[in-house]
């Protein structure tokens, strides 16, 4: 069984159709990444995954579940982290996992300090998000979605406005979560990203895909030595704007 499986999907805002009928197939225990430019779709193939928008047109299959009919089950055996941070600024760190937990109706104690272990924020659990560097908040956004030991995760934009350090810190977050058996989805700006974390690719422009394979075949089909110019020569524009 795929982990996610889309067929003709489509979006449209108004006039605007922001995902154009696409077709992918997210394998489980793979990490499947959506790599393309500002306004290519990343964000809304995303929140139609993890429930924040509807499906408009085409089907949606999520770890065996319809994405339009069984939102709720898909959200209890999913994690998520939004492109915008979503944390509760009133609360410590430790009081925003506690609460994510109760959300999904889960026993916070061990579970929640194992988490801010795993995030490297075990002595800051009583910080607020504002006290938290970017890179703090991101690792903690990520120690949320994986309160409900998810099958899935649904990451988007992990990495960007992050330093490099801190990037790479998230990005071995990743790599453990990958070898931990679950399988992730993430959209990305960057090359490096795509190159290191993704075993298969989608490359979106315009609300379409426009390739698809692991980091090598794309490389490889389309007769360039970097994801950069494979972008390029598929679309004829830079992936950085
Ligand atoms: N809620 C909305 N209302 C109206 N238009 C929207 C909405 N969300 C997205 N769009 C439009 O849909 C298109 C795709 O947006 P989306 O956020 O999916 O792109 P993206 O690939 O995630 O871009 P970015 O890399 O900038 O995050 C854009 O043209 C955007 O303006
Ligand atoms: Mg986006």
């Amino acid at each position: 069984m795929n982990a996610v499986e889309g067929r003709g999907l489509r979006k449209r805002y108004g006039e605007l159709v922001a995902v154009d009928g696409i077709d992918f197939d997210v394998r489980e225990r793979e990490c499947f990444g959506f790599l393309g430019p500002n306004g290519a779709g990343k964000t809304t193939t995303m929140k139609m995954i993890y429930g924040l928008a509807s499906v408009e047109e085409g089907s949606l299959r999520v770890l065996g579940m319809d994405a339009s009919r069984e939102r709720r089950a898909i959200k209890s055996r999913i994690g998520v982290v939004p492109q915008t941070t979503n944390l509760d600024w009133e609360l410590s760190a430790r009081e925003n996992l506690e609460m994510q937990a109760r959300y999904h109706g889960l026993p916070a104690d061990g579970r929640v300090e194992d988490l801010l272990r795993m995030a490297r924020l075990e002595r800051r659990g009583d910080s607020k998000p504002r006290e938290l560097s970017g890179g703090m908040q991101r690792r903690l956004l990520i120690a949320r979605a994986l309160v409900n030991e998810p099958d899935l995760i649904v990451l988007d934009e992990p990495a960007t406005g992050l330093d490099p350090q801190a990037r790479l810190a998230v990005w071995a977050t990743l790599d453990q979560l990958k070898r931990s058996g679950v399988t992730l989805i993430l959209t990305t700006h960057y090359m490096e990203e795509a190159e290191r974390i993704c075993d298969r690719l989608a490359i979106m422009d315009d609300g379409r895909i426009v390739s698809e394979g692991s980091p090598a075949e794309l490389r490889e089909r389309h007769g360039q030595d970097t994801l950069e110019g494979v972008f390029l020569e598929i679309t004829g524009r830079s992936l950085r704007e």
